[in-house]
């Protein structure tokens, strides 16, 4: 008699490629990516590995729900998303996708960088709405980032990586985290205390995970400290910042601008006031979303998903206690 392949619940489409690589080994459960969490459940109860993008809050009632779990593989390097205590003493493996978009996102936070300081978006609108045929009065001149200070909130892999880029591009750089040794492995760079980065930055940029600590960790207080000139980037988590505090400044202009690839609520409502506001500009959580970073990101999934359900170490596990 042989023993029946365990069961993969896969809740994003996948390259033929890396579905043959899971079907080799287990039977294939699909569940739409748009799916709430009642069908997810339902579609789980003897599935054996998860792969799952970090879009649903996975907590311990759908652990409950699946005895057989032994691995999440989360499509995605933040994994505030899933309750990885609950999923810890149930004995199941989550595993994320970190490195493999960590230059995608500072790609972005680039981009978003130069967006405001050429004020492309407005220049772009300008001639597209005809004022340039019609010599109309031109948008604001921009600043030159060479020169500026940069303040990276969170030196993780991406902060590094942000760090360094800046540096290349003429950028003094101020660093903040809830340690205060520079990583060996980190360009050089300042540290300073929170108030005082944001209070000594022309440019601000977020790379903290999201956690209790970091959860409107830009408040009113620390947005105060900012002088008006500064601009504030987010690519990190939409709670990290204070969004109505954040609107408060931008109305007051007592922050220049911001760009933001994450909001407290995604998507946003349709009134939401930032989407309202010149100085907010806002692209819909596409930090890694481009076609090379985000099939790694799934072959990275895939590849913790098959680790874990054929009793190998996965690459990436947040909780490799549960595999001793
Ligand atoms: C999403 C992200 O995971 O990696 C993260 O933490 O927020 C994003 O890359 C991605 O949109 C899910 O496919």
């Amino acid at each position: 008699m042989t023993a029946e392949k365990p069961i993969a619940c896969i809740c994003l489409p996948l390259e033929p490629e890396l579905e043959a690589r899971i079907s080799a080994c287990c039977r294939l459960e699909h569940v739409s990516r748009a799916a709430p969490l009642d069908v997810l459940i339902e579609t789980i109860r003897d599935a054996t590995g998860l792969l799952i993008t970090n879009r649903l809050p996975i907590g311990d009632e759908v652990f409950a729900a699946a005895p057989k779990l032994r691995i999440l593989a989360g499509v995605g390097v933040g994994y505030d998303a899933f309750d990885v205590a609950a999923a810890t003493r149930r004995g199941i493996a989550i595993s994320n996708t970190p490195d493999v978009l960590t230059h995608a996102v500072a790609d972005l936070v680039l981009g978003l960088l130069f967006a405001l300081s050429r004020r492309l978006v407005e220049n772009a609108e300008y001639v597209r709405s005809g004022g340039w045929s019609h010599a109309a009065q031109a948008p604001r001149l921009g600043f030159d980032v060479r020169g500026r200070t940069l303040g990276v909130v969170g030196m993780g892999r991406i902060g590094r990586v942000v760090t360094a880029r800046a540096q290349a591009l003429g950028m003094r750089t101020l660093w903040n985290d809830l340690f205060t040794q520079l990583p060996a492995d980190a360009p050089p760079s300042d540290y300073r205390a929170l108030p005082d980065l944001l209070g000594e930055s022309d440019v601000v940029s977020l790379h903290t995970d999201l956690n209790p600590s970091s959860h409107h960790l830009i408040g009113a207080a620390e947005l105060a400290c900012m002088p008006p000139h500064a601009v504030l980037i987010n690519t990190s988590r939409g709670p990290v910042v204070d969004q109505t505090a954040l609107v408060r400044a931008l109305e007051a202009k007592t922050l220049a601008a911001c760009a933001l690839d994450v909001l407290e609520q995604e998507p946003p409502a349709a009134d939401e006031p930032l989407l309202e506001l010149p100085n907010a500009l806002v692209v819909p959580h596409v930090g890694s979303a481009t076609r090379e970073t985000r099939y790694a990101m799934r072959e990275l999934a895939v590849d913790n998903l098959l680790a874990v359900l054929t009793g190998r170490t996965p690459p990436t596990c947040l909780n490799p206690e549960v595999l001793r």
